[in-house]
């Protein structure tokens, strides 16, 4: 899994000619950017892991999905062919898109999904980040196996503001059903139920010596002594914040969501769906004679059910003392917060701080143009005439942002938008503050039913933005990670309870806040962030737990174009699918 300098030459032979001629030519172009292709084919494949088998969604046959290795300033072409049933789309997570919103894979927000047969060709250039970021599919819940690592390494002969590592590991979580995820999900729309939970969480594709079946499935990282390691952590499960420690080792947090952060060290980190984070792992100076467990496990913070096993995998030193062979080394487990540790997750992300320098500035909005304050929490729905239905009291589960469950159009609100035929397909009156104001923590008001639409923000091109997100106690209060696409923002605040418009802003930080794509809403708490609002386009901003996004926890943003040409959205890619 290791990410070697040689993936990123041979990723194309036309490449490396390319590279080979104009070393020879002009020395000092090697420091332009490239294009980098990608060929992905939409298969399904034979894929066992807890004793089952099942044929899954893969890209190139590959679970987890093939990395995706590029310099800041690349461009990047993957040509996505979709030889399954289903229809798919993929979606390039925390990629900024300037002026490609095309590409950003959303389905019937900015494209129609790629049915059987036919391709599209995802085009899109690295701009100002570097990190780790991830693919994976975006429509229903494809993304329980097509998922795979974007590796953005800085430009060439730029080093990395902390210690040059020896290795780089991708980590990659995920969730393994032993059952059809796309049936699960099915079926509790239909009953307005919860969706039946995972049977298994992975790590890089395997779930652990802690699962029935799944010896043999277990990831191990082999290191040297006295080595930093560089690893690159994902979180593509479906509905699970994560916990992740190492037994016996420290680990620093160096780069969350494609952004460098202040270094932090701590003995386990917190890793929402949507999120990705660079940490060090400094290895022992001498190997030890024992084995390391890597565990996780989730943090959850909901009434409902969900799946509270721990998936692990080894680390191991190497090169293990020839004398020590038919001896069995101990194993060392870590230990991980309780599954509700909201005091962890608050503490965790208040250390995360922008690294905020001249070479890394953080260009936090100072002034607000725009203010908005969203609720996102549960809510429900009616059962339909003459059915019975799973969800609280009879009805059936929906999730809000401002109490509306966003309803999925059937065709492309991208599309409709740069062509101004926005008639019948969304609404531009998406409400700035919840329709009426209750204590949102407290307790939760007795009508709980939600309405439905596909109601849009509009701003003008550059707008900064504000933003108040604040968690609901309606059916029970939860830590909900907020996924926005097309931009970086910053969290200037976070707290408890309801937000307080006089005093909390007073507390804000504008200064140093971390820069990310993802945020935890605290349970039973508020996050505010703030953005300049500078690409044009469709922009999707969900929960990214897969369920909630499901019982419609989405909203989207639109971005009007600037005055200049490089402040426009151009024009649809002549492959874009259509509905
Ligand atoms: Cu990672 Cu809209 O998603």
């Amino acid at each position: 899994m290791e990410v070697s300098l040689l993936t990123l030459i041979t990723s194309s032979r036309f490449q490396l000619l390319l590279a080979v001629c104009t070393l020879l030519a002009l020395p000092q172009l090697i420091f332009a950017s490239t294009t980098r292709y990608y060929n992905f084919d939409i298969r399904r494949q034979n894929v066992t892991r807890l004793c089952h088998t099942r044929s899954i969604p893969t890209v190139n046959g590959q679970f987890p999905g093939p990395k995706i290795v590029v310099r800041e300033g690349d461009r990047v072409i993957v040509k996505v062919t979709n030889n399954i049933l289903n229809n798919v789309t993929l979606h390039w997570h925390g990629v900024r898109q300037l002026q490609s919103g095309w590409s950003d894979g959303p389905a019937y927000v900015t494209q129609c999904p790629i049915q059987t047969g036919q391709s599209y060709a995802y085009n899109f250039t690295i701009v100002g980040q570097r990190g780790t970021l991830f693919w994976h599919a975006h429509i229903s819940w494809m993304r329980y196996s097509l998922y795979g690592p974007i590796i953005i390494l800085p430009k060439i002969g730029l080093p990395y503001p902390f210690p040059k590592p020896y290795k780089e590991v991708p980590i990659i979580f995920g969730e393994w059903f032993n059952v059809d995820p796309e049936a699960v999900i099915a079926q509790a729309l239909r009953t307005g139920g919860s969706p039946n939970v995972s049977d298994a969480y992975i790590i890089n594709g395997l779930p652990g010596p802690l699962y029935n079946c799944s010896s043999n499935d277990t990831f191990k990282l082999k290191v040297k002594p006295g080595k930093t390691y560089l690893l690159r952590m994902i979180n593509a499960a479906l509905n699970d914040e994560l916990f992740f420690s190492i037994a016996n080792h420290t680990l620093t947090i160096v780069d969350v969501d494609g952004v460098y952060v202040k270094p932090f060290n701590s003995n386990v980190i917190l890793i929402t769906p949507g999120q990705t984070t660079n940490v060090l792992l400094r290895t022992k100076p001498t190997a030890p004679n024992a084995f390391f467990l890597m565990a996780a496990r989730p943090y959850a913070t909901g009434l409902g059910t969900f799946d509270n096993t721990t998936t692990s995998a080894i680390l191991e030193y190497r090169p293990k003392p020839s004398k020590y062979y038919n001896i069995t080394f101990p194993l060392f487990k870590p230990t991980l917060p309780v599954l509700n540790d909201t005091v962890f997750a608050a503490n965790f992300s208040s250390n995360l701080r922008s690294l905020a320098n001249r070479q890394y500035p953080a260009n936090v909005p100072q002034n607000v143009d725009k203010r908005f304050f969203f609720t996102v929490g549960l809510g429900t729905s009616p059962c339909p005439h003459n059915r019975t239905c799973q969800g609280p009291n009879g009805t059936k589960f929906a999730a809000t942002v401002n109490n509306i469950s966003w309803a999925l159009p059937d065709t492309a609100i991208l599309q409709a938008h740069f062509y101004g035929r926005s008639n019948g397909i969304y609404a531009t009156d998406f409400p700035v503050q919840p329709p009426f104001p209750f204590n949102y923590t407290g307790t939760p008001p007795n009508n709980t039913l939600v309405s439905n639409g596909t109601k849009v923000v509009v701003v003008p091109f550059n707008t900064s933005v504000e933003l108040v997100m604040q968690d609901t106690s309606v059916l029970g209060a939860e830590s909900h990670p907020l996924h926005l696409h097309g931009f970086n923002f910053f969290v200037v605040g976070q707290g408890f309870g309801n937000y307080d418009t006089v005093n909390d802003p007073a507390r804000f930080n504008l200064v140093d806040p971390v820069e990310r794509n993802t945020v935890g809403v605290p349970d039973g708490g508020w996050v505010a962030i703030r953005f300049f609002a500078d690409n044009p386009g469709v922009w999707l901003m969900h929960c990214h737990l897969d369920v909630h996004t499901s019982w419609g926890l989405r909203m989207a943003w639109v971005v009007n174009d600037g005055p200049l040409p490089n402040q426009k959205l151009p024009p649809p890619p002549s492959d874009l699918p259509e509905c």
